[in-house]
Parts: C-alpha cells; sequence; structure tokens
C-alpha cells in the first residue's frame, strides 16, 4: 500500500487503532514466550542444577543474540508504550474485573521485574558482570528468601498470570476456545507450578553447597555482584531513577487522560438514549459502549470493545443518518453477520449527533451466545413492530351462536384487521383463535415499522367500526377489540413442518406485545404501546395514561401508554409520514414457501 495523498494517511488512520491492537498483541506474545522458556528452564531445576545451568546457556544463545536481543527489547519497547497508550484513550475506567485484573498486573511487572532485569541483563552488557542461576539462587533464595526472593516469587507469577489473560481474551472470542480451553488451563497451570518446584530444587542444592562447602562458597563469591559491590552501588542508583521515571510517565497519562475530559466537555456533547427511556450525555469522540460503561448501563463486550466479538452490537433506531462510516475492523466483524447499515458496533461508534440505540445482546451473552444468534440459516435478526389484536367478548359470541354465523363474523375480523394491516404496511403472520399477529418492519427502517404498527391499529379501529356498522343487524352489539403494540429485535425465519413451515418472528418482543394485549382489558382501554413503539416512530404519545410492568429478563420495568380509543392517535400521526401503499408489501405469509 502507498500513502499517497491524504487518502492513503487517512485509511491508515482508520486502521489504526487495529495495528495498535496487533502490535500489541505480538509483542506481548514474544515476551510471553520468552517467560515460558524461562519457566522451562527453571523446571529443569527438578533434574539438577546443573541442567538449569546448562539450559541457561541455550537461553542466553537465543535472547542474548543479536536476533533475540532486538526481538525481545523490541517487543518491550513497544508493549509498555502501547501500554501507556491504552491506559490514555481507553474513555472510562469502568471494565470487567478480568481486564481490571490484567490491566493492574501489567502495570505491576515493569516495577517489580526491573532490579532482576538490571541485575541479569544490563550488568552483563555494561559492566561484564555474568550472573549465572547459582548466583541468582543463592541471592534470593538463600540469603535475601524474605525480600528480593518473595518479590522475585511475585514477578513471576504476575507477569505469568498477565500473560495467560491476555491470551485468554484474545483466543475467548474465537469460534471453538471452549473446545482447548480445558487443555490451556492445565498448561497454565502446570507451567509454573513445575517450574517454581524446579527453583526450589535448585535453591536447596545451592543451600546444602553453600552450607556444607565453605570452599564452594568462597569461590562463588569470587564473581558475580559479590565480586563488584561498585557496581550494586550503580544498579540501584539507576533502578530509584526508572522507578520514578515509570511513576512521573503513569502521573502524567492520568493528568493527559483529565486534560483531554476539559477539553471534550468544551467540543460539544451528545446524548444516547436507551430502549428503556434512560438517556446519556456524554463528549463527542466517545463510543456507544462508553456512554454505558460512564452511565453503568450493563452492556455485553466479551472482547473488551476490540471489535472482535459484535457482542456489543446495537441498532440505531434514530439519527443513523449523522452516523461516521464504519472502520475496517468494524466492517469486518458485522459482516457474517449480514446485518442492515442501522446494526454497529457500540465499542467502535463515535456518535456526532444525538442517538437512539437498541442493544441486541443480553448484557451477560457469552461467547456461545453470540454463535446463537449469528445462525443466520435458522433465521435472522431483525428489528420489528409486534402487534396482537384480539377480538373482545368472543366466549359470548360462540355460545350465542351457530357455528356458521361464528365463522363468518371470524372471518369479517380477521378481514378488517388484516386489510388495515396490510394497508398500513405491515404483515398479517398468525391467526390464533380468535386474534391475530402482526409484523411490521420486515423490509423497512425502525422508525417507520413503527409508525406503520400505530397506522395499523388506528385503521383497525376505523375498520372494525365499518364492519359493525354492516354488521349492525346481525350483532346483538359491536365486536370490540384490544391491540397491544411492542418493538423490539426478533429472529425471522421460515418455521413448521414441511409444506407447513411458514416465516413467522420469534423473540422476547412477541411475548411482550402479546401481553401488551392482554393488558388492554385491565386497563379497559383498546390499545396498549410500549414506550419504545412512540419514540421509535418519532410519535408523541405524552397524551395518553402511562404505565410500567416489571417484565422478566429485562433490567428495568418497562413504560408504556394505555389509549382508550386507537382513533385518538389520529392526531399524534398527524403529518408523520406512514407507508400506506398496499403495492408495495407482500404479505409476509404469502413468502414464507
Ligand atoms: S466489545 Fe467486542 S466488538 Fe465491541
Amino acid at each position: 500500500m502507498t500513502l499517497s495523498g491524504t487518502a492513503g494517511w487517512a485509511g491508515l488512520a482508520r486502521r489504526g487503532p487495529e495495528i495498535v491492537r496487533w502490535l500489541r498483541l505480538g509483542s506481548g506474545l514474544v515476551m510471553f514466550t520468552y517467560v515460558f522458556l524461562h519457566f522451562v528452564n527453571h523446571s529443569l531445576g527438578n533434574i539438577s542444577l546443573d541442567a538449569m545451568e546448562q539450559g541457561a546457556l541455550i537461553q542466553e544463545w537465543i535472547w542474548r543474540g543479536p536476533v533475540g536481543t532486538v526481538v525481545l527489547y523490541g517487543a518491550f519497547a513497544i508493549h509498555l508504550p502501547l501500554a501507556f497508550w491504552a491506559l490514555y484513550t481507553r474513555r472510562s475506567l469502568r471494565m470487567g474485573w478480568i481486564e481490571g485484573v490484567r490491566l493492574l498486573l501489567g502495570f505491576l511487572i515493569p516495577l517489580l521485574v526491573l532490579q532482576h532485569a538490571l541485575a541479569e541483563r544490563f550488568a552483563y552488557s555494561y559492566y561484564g558482570v555474568h550472573v549465572i542461576y547459582r548466583h541468582t539462587l543463592l541471592n534470593l533464595w538463600v540469603l535475601n528468601l524474605l525480600t528480593a526472593g518473595l518479590r522475585q516469587l511475585a514477578v513471576f507469577l504476575i507477569a505469568w498470570l498477565h500473560g495467560c489473560i491476555g491470551i485468554y481474551l484474545w483466543l475467548r472470542v474465537k469460534r471453538h476456545f471452549h473446545q482447548v480451553a480445558p487443555f490451556l488451563l492445565v498448561i497454565a497451570v502446570l507451567v509454573p507450578t513445575v517450574a517454581l518446584l524446579g527453583a526450589i530444587q535448585g535453591a536447596r542444592q545451592v543451600e546444602t553447597l553453600a552450607h556444607s562447602d565453605p570452599a564452594w562458597l568462597a569461590n562463588l563469591r569470587q564473581t558475580g555482584f559479590a565480586a563488584h559491590p561498585d557496581v550494586t552501588a550503580a544498579l540501584w542508583t539507576i533502578a530509584l531513577w526508572s522507578w520514578g521515571g515509570y511513576a512521573g510517565a503513569l502521573v502524567l497519562v492520568f493528568i493527559a487522560r483529565a486534560a483531554r475530559g476539559l477539553v471534550e466537555r468544551r467540543g460539544g456533547t451528545v446524548r444516547v438514549v436507551y430502549p428503556d427511556g434512560r438517556a446519556v450525555r456524554v463528549p463527542k469522540g466517545l463510543s456507544v459502549l462508553d456512554a454505558s460503561r460512564r452511565a453503568g448501563i450493563p452492556h455485553a463486550s466479551i472482547c473488551g470493545g476490540r471489535a472482535r466479538c459484535t457482542t456489543c452490537r446495537v441498532r440505531v433506531l434514530l439519527g443513523s443518518e449523522t452516523l461516521p462510516p464504519p472502520s475496517p475492523a468494524e466492517i469486518r466483524a458485522l459482516a457474517p453477520l449480514g446485518a442492515d447499515r442501522a446494526v454497529r458496533l457500540a465499542c467502535q461508534l463515535n456518535p456526532t449527533a444525538d442517538i437512539s440505540v437498541w442493544p441486541l445482546m443480553p448484557p451477560a451473552a457469552t461467547v456461545r451466545d453470540q454463535d446463537q444468534f449469528n445462525a443466520t440459516e435458522t433465521g435472522a435478526e431483525r428489528f420489528v413492530a409486534i402487534l396482537f389484536v384480539d377480538i373482545r367478548s368472543s366466549t359470548q359470541l360462540v355460545e350465542s351462536r351457530l357455528a356458521y354465523d361464528v365463522v363468518f363474523i371470524l372471518n369479517r375480523f380477521f378481514e378488517a384487521a388484516g386489510s388495515a394491516i396490510i394497508a398500513a404496511g405491515g404483515a398479517p403472520n398468525q391467526f390464533i383463535g380468535d386474534g391475530m399477529m402482526a409484523i411490521f418492519g420486515t423490509e423497512t427502517d425502525p422508525a417507520r415499522a413503527c409508525r406503520q404498527a400505530l397506522e395499523a391499529a388506528r385503521l383497525i379501529d376505523w375498520h372494525l367500526a365499518e364492519m359493525n356498522r354492516s354488521l349492525a343487524n346481525e350483532l346483538q352489539q359491536p365486536i370490540g377489540f384490544g391491540i397491544g403494540i411492542h418493538a423490539g429485535e426478533v429472529i425471522i425465519g421460515t418455521m413448521g413442518y414441511r409444506e407447513h413451515a411458514q416465516m413467522t418472528a420469534i423473540g422476547e418482543a412477541v411475548h411482550i406485545a402479546s401481553r401488551l394485549q392482554d393488558l388492554t382489558k385491565e386497563y379497559d382501554c383498546q390499545l396498549v404501546v410500549s414506550e419504545i413503539v412512540g419514540t421509535s416512530a418519532g410519535v408523541t404519545l405524552n397524551d395518553f395514561a402511562s404505565h410500567e410492568i416489571q417484565v422478566r429478563g429485562l433490567s428495568a420495568p418497562l413504560r408504556m401508554r394505555a389509549i382508550d380509543s386507537a382513533a385518538a392517535l389520529e392526531g399524534p400521526l398527524t403529518g408523520v409520514e406512514a407507508e400506506q401503499d398496499v403495492d408495495k408489501v407482500v404479505p409476509i405469509y404469502a413468502r414464507s414457501r
């Protein structure tokens, strides 16, 4: 790729976060390999001290040669600044516990490992002091166990744990990770355990020799740091300066974060509205996931915001026309889902204007849920409005009439309601006894789907009034009805058995719409509409009575409006565009085979 012109640089800038992630992963893997081989070498202590020292020669050949030196220290020179950068760019310090542990351990490692690195490598390269296993074991495990020894043990475990968590977070979004996870866990536990046992065995051999053979000990002290007290003092000075510099750099990162916060607040804010009506105002430049984290709204994000898991995905209900285009990483992550353009990754979406979003995965989603939701061969996710309409007093209708009359009246009812639904742009989908379910939005956007559903309710009232007038002589009393409307993400697919299969929708939104229809009896009204329908449709329903119910699986109560007469929607719908072209709409059941 050539970087001719601003387009090339712009493309590179858009891929920047992805490049940073790969650099961090690559450099981390190099250092993890170093730690792993270090542990393998320690394990040789289970054989003998000599075996450890023979193995150390191979390690030195690998890591002290020109290639090994560049690779190892290059990795360190990349990984540490990128860790500072990650801390700076992270907009919220709210995170999952595992990410928090990784971050904390990662920043502890340089502090704890510094002296060991100076003694083992810097002293060798700069002062020519060659330290071998017996020097280190004597110093750490025999002479200074409670100070230097325990510190070394801590860094030993912290570095390993930090690396293992990093690898876990990297691999856990992979499709077959759960199959290999038990084996990886065994390796993660076994390697440091065997290494620690090897180090203890080596240390005990050194201790035995030191106590039983004074000549051996005197001879050992002719080499290593015992023979260079001046170098020890110099290394202390270097360590103190390095610790100070490291702490200063950390403080600078937090100062930079605070300064950025001030600048961002001056640059304006945007409002992110959630399905339960909560609105979170955040500075421009923050992602939707940042907004959720800041407001403490549970939001699935298995990969921690790296555009690798798609569990944070949301459907943008309002404001999609103002959104910045997706980055290459976002496009790549969403492509397998076959999602439409209103579906975006919350961790990658930085809104520049107010938006309304609908998180598509439950907050506690796992990678397995992800697979389940991605099963496009069995259906597709889609945001739709669901309408349930049910005839009132049907029992009396059946009891007082002949079967022929009942079927005739019910068919007239279905005709009146169904034609209203089709005229509004929806699709009658299921006829259940004396009621019917309709779907809106299989071929249109969420806002229009919700407007269509409201318009359908108004038309049903009108059509049924007409029907009641025309059947006035047949009916003892006019046919009444109740309607429930809700909107949400459902799975649309062909379901059923052989030639009886038909396209339908399943999901929580369907159950809720049905429940809202039941509530029309309790509230003694024609129509109950969830708040999300009005919000998505851009229709103001504030004049109607507001209620709340607790729905299992939802973190907040569901708000809804009870509307005595669906005809009263005429005012709110006036001026709001609604699809009423019957020819453009093919009933969903007609496309099901
Ligand atoms: S959190 Fe994983 S893709 Fe957004």
